[in-house]
């Protein structure tokens, strides 16, 4: 049975101001669980404003966010960190790794936040995180030891830290060459199909034909919805069926 991760029900996100501006206007949008999304849309059509809207980084003016059942509009605000925290992972076009830190102190941080497992088990996770994204010698190195591809990996085992239901990323690999784009797109297309959800901002169109779906905004609103891959289960083989097989 199909569940939904991320619900957003008419989200509208104004800025006011001498003249007030819609960046969302008006999205109902329902991911399921372990669905890879694509969100695409022309420059300044509000994509990156919904990925904050459904990443709980922002608050709409009108309509709820609802992430794994828990609708999110009435939380205190110390709640929604904590739903940010725990349920929702970030990767954006820049890493936003700390200069200072090491790869393995980076990909501490949420968890350090979350204050939810002992130092020995942070360490052990974020060490077999890193290593599951190939950067297993490169956990003490800082990010300007790193290539632009380690680093975004690196981003992407920080925001996986916290065992997120979600993950959201804006235009993750906009900054990158073909090799290593390749490789945090398939990334987070595994990510997808180990049953996280996935929403993914991209200008290219070659990557978004590899989500499940991709909904493509235009000023603020979802323009059309392509539906690119059928994840419907098979159904359930019928009593006896079974027999007949050689
Ligand atoms: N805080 C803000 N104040 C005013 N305008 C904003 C703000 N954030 C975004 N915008 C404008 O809203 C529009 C939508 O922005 P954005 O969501 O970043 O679009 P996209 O990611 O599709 O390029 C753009 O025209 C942008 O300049
Ligand atoms: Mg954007």
């Amino acid at each position: 049975m199909s569940e939904i991760a991320l619900q957003a029900v008419g989200l509208v996100r104004q800025i006011e101001g001498v003249v007030s501006h819609t960046l969302v206007n008006g999205i109902d949008l329902s991911v399921e669980r372990g669905e890879f999304l694509a969100i695409t849309g022309p420059s300044g059509s509000g994509k990156s404003s919904l990925l904050y809207l459904l990443g709980l980084l922002d608050a709409p003016t009108e309509g709820e966010v609802i992430i794994c059942g828990q609708p999110t509009s009435k939380l205190s605000e110390s709640a929604r960190a904590d739903v940010r925290l725990t349920k929702c992972g970030f990767v954006f076009q820049f890493h936003f790794l700390l200069p200072e830190f090491t790869s393995l102190d980076n990909v501490l941080l949420p968890m350090r936040a979350a204050a939810r497992m002992s130092e020995k088990d942070m360490l052990a996770r974020g060490l077999e995180l890193l290593a599951s994204l190939g950067l297993k010698e490169h956990a003490n190195k800082r990010p300007n030891q790193l290539s632009g591809g380690q680093r975004q990996r690196v981003a992407i085992a920080r925001a996986l830290s916290n065992r997120p239901e979600i993950i959201v990323a804006d235009e993750p690999t906009g900054a990158l060459d073909t090799a290593s784009t390749e490789q945090v797109f398939s990334i987070l297309r595994d990510i997808a199909n180990n049953g996280r959800t996935v929403a993914v901002v991209t200008h290219d169109p070659q990557l978004a034909a590899r989500a499940d779906r991709r909904v493509h905004i235009v000023d603020g609103k979802i323009h059309d919805t392509a539906l690119l891959r059928d994840r419907t289960p098979a159904p359930a083989v019928p009593l006896g069926a079974a027999a007949a097989e050689p």
